[in-house]
């Protein structure tokens, strides 16, 4: 279910911001606006945001993001367009009514996370729920699971300035996940961290994410981030969404030439999966193996491959394995049954290939990359007895 949905967002700042949208709207591009003063900072922006997703918004500075997150929660008003949290549109909310929906249901963890001074690690991490007004001692127990989530039992009697960058992102991030709120709204919340602790926070908030289910909406000009992150990402370019899509619709069919510069230096290794590039478990049945092994059922495939995946493994993991073996990997979904093979020879033509759609494929005849929710098996798998071996 959509719990965030955008329609036709635009917000402009500067003189007669309604005359803009209409420019806009007509064909007008954001240059001719400058030209009168006006910055198109968000023009004509749609996305849905589903419950449990995390929805990464990624674009360079000064594509629009912020404002376009701003418009989500509420703070900023838009020029044009709604935005609906829960099928309630914020537009046509009172103050009080809209302060009401930002306190219970929204979170906002910010890049530079400002914790006061001279309040504990707990104390801040407790600050949400103290402007909600709940009692003290619910706030202090909540504060402190939180801190235990984050990684930080142990330092809520400390001070911030005890606390390394990456800790106090963590408090931040405690903060967030104290009040009931589910919709958790993050900007560029993890861009101060060195590199190494940056990874340690996106590998903590999938982790948390496993349990917590929250709605997220991620914002990032790390595409790295993005398609760690991401179960949907949008591209923003001088305020447009140029593409919505999976990591893998945009590292496969990327929507223009921008997405596509964007993404060349992508490890495609880390975000494709076997499940996208997998052959069908027909194209190997039958086979034998260079020693002479018979290939011949789906339970012989099994025993002879020289490991067994989940459909959501990244390439990365699948080269020590196909580079032990001529037997190809075998692919299972998420009831363990056999949906298909990847062989070395395939994860190379794979992981050669150009971004660009029509690349020739090497191997056999059906597409070396599946939309993502081919590879989910949203279609059954080919051979009923296959899935039960
Ligand atoms: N309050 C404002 N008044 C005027 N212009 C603004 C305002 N806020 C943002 N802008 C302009 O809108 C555009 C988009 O800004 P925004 O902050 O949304 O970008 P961003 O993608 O978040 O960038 P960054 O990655 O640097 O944070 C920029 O050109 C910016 O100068
Ligand atoms: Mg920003």
């Amino acid at each position: 279910m959509s719990r965030l949905q955008a329609e036709h967002l635009y917000k402009v700042f500067g003189r007669r911001p309604e005359d803009a949208v209409r420019k806009l709207e007509a064909g007008a591009s954001r240059d001719e606006l400058r030209a009168d003063g006006t910055t198109a900072a968000v023009i004509d922006a749609s996305i849905e945001v589903d419950e449990g997703q995390i929805f990464v918004v990624m674009g360079l500075s000064g594509s629009g993001k912020s404002t376009l997150l701003r418009m989500l929660n509420g703070l900023l008003e838009p020029t044009a367009g709604t935005v609906r949290i829960d099928g309630q549109d914020l537009t046509s909310l009172s103050d009080k009514e809209l302060r009401k929906v930002r306190s219970e249901k929204i979170s906002m963890v910010f890049q530079h996370f400002a914790l006061f001074p001279h309040r504990s690690v707990l104390e801040n991490a407790a600050y949400g729920l103290e402007v909600q007004g709940v009692p003290r001692a619910e706030r202090t127990r909540r504060a402190t699971e939180a801190l235990e989530l984050t990684g930080l039992k142990g330092w809520e009697k400390s001070w911030p300035d005890e606390l390394s960058g990456g800790m106090q992102q963590r408090v931040g991030l405690a903060r967030a996940l104290a009040t009931d709120a589910d919709l958790l709204l993050m900007d560029e919340s993890f861009s101060a961290l060195d590199p190494l602790i940056r990874r340690d926070m996106q590998d903590q908030l999938l982790e948390l994410q496993k349990t917590l289910k929250k709605t997220i909406v991620f914002i990032t000009h790390d595409l790295n981030e993005a398609m760690r992150l991401g179960d949907k990402i949008a591209v923003m370019r001088d305020g447009q969404i140029v593409q919505i899509g999976s990591a893998e619709d945009i590292l496969v069919r990327p929507a223009n030439d921008y997405v596509a510069s964007f993404i060349q230096d992508v490890d495609r290794s880390r975000v494709l999966t076997a499940g996208a590039v997998m052959a069908e478990v027909g194209t190997v049945l039958g086979s034998t193996t260079p020693d002479g092994g018979k290939l011949g059922t789906a339970a012989e495939f099994r025993a002879a491959a020289p490991a067994t995946v989940d459909v959501d493994t990244p390439l990365v993991e699948l080269f020590a394995p196909c580079s032990a073996s001529s037997v190809p990997v075998a692919v299972t979904d998420a009831k363990g049954a056999l949906v298909g093979a990847v062989s070395a020879e395939r994860l190379l033509a794979v992981l050669g290939e150009p971004a660009e759609q029509d690349a020739t494929p090497a191997l056999p005849a059906q597409p070396l990359v599946k939309t993502s929710a081919e590879a989910h098996g949203d279609n059954e798998p080919e051979d009923k007895v296959i899935a039960g071996a």
